[in-house]
């Protein structure tokens, strides 16, 4: 007789290989649940609220995959200095301003303050649910060589001096979306494992 029971499974939905490899990781430590990837741009509202766009988001995913349990991340770098930008902005702004580009709007200003927010849209069965977190920290004098977007120009304040990309694998236990997805997994364990 077959009784080999199937892990619960759920699906990220991103066109985005980095945010997958972290989110996957995570669940990894944290979870039984497995992590799969539906790879797909995702249609995205314009919204200064990231928490809006991953619901809007992931409501349109959700007309196509009924069956399927799926979460969104939706991220962004806000500069208290620049009012906030990019935001909402941040995947345009990386393509068009860039790094470089960034750095060079910050020369005019002595402070550097900064929060990288994650916001997480998952559903399940009808319910959605949505889960943020934000780090704080300072944008670098200069573009270290590691990691990737905004990496290698986000200090993260509990660390002090080191960017995202040169902590390395240290990010992904402090990082906006660890944080995040460690809400996600506390409200999955309790919703799909105790079932
Ligand atoms: P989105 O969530 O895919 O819309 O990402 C917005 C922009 O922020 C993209 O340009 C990403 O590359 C960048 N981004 C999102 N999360 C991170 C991160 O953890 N590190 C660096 N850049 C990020």
């Amino acid at each position: 007789m077959n009784q080999t029971t199937k892990k619960p499974e759920i699906f990220l939905v991103t066109s985005n290989l980095h945010k997958y490899d972290e989110i996957y990781s995570i669940f990894k430590q944290y979870t039984s649940i497995q992590l799969r990837l539906l790879q797909a741009n995702l249609v995205e509202i314009q919204s200064s609220d990231l928490e809006e766009i991953a619901i809007f988001s992931l409501k349109k995913c959700a007309k196509k995959l009924k069956e399927k349990l799926i979460f969104v991340e939706d991220s962004g770098l806000f500069i208290k200095q620049l009012n906030g930008f990019p935001g909402p902005y941040s995947a345009y702004i990386f393509r068009t301003l860039g790094l470089k580009g960034i750095l060079t709007l910050m020369k005019m200003f002595k402070k550097r303050e900064a929060y990288f927010q994650s916001s997480i849209a998952v559903k399940n069965e009808n319910e959605i649910k949505v889960f943020t977190e934000r780090v704080q920290g300072q944008i670098s004098l200069e573009i270290s060589d590691l990691g990737w977007g905004y990496d290698p120009i986000f200090i993260p304040d509990c660390d002090g001096t080191l960017t995202y990309g040169e902590l390395g694998l240290k990010k992904n236990a402090l990082s906006h979306r660890f944080l995040a997805t460690q809400k996600l997994i506390k409200y999955l364990n309790k919703c799909i494992l105790v079932d």
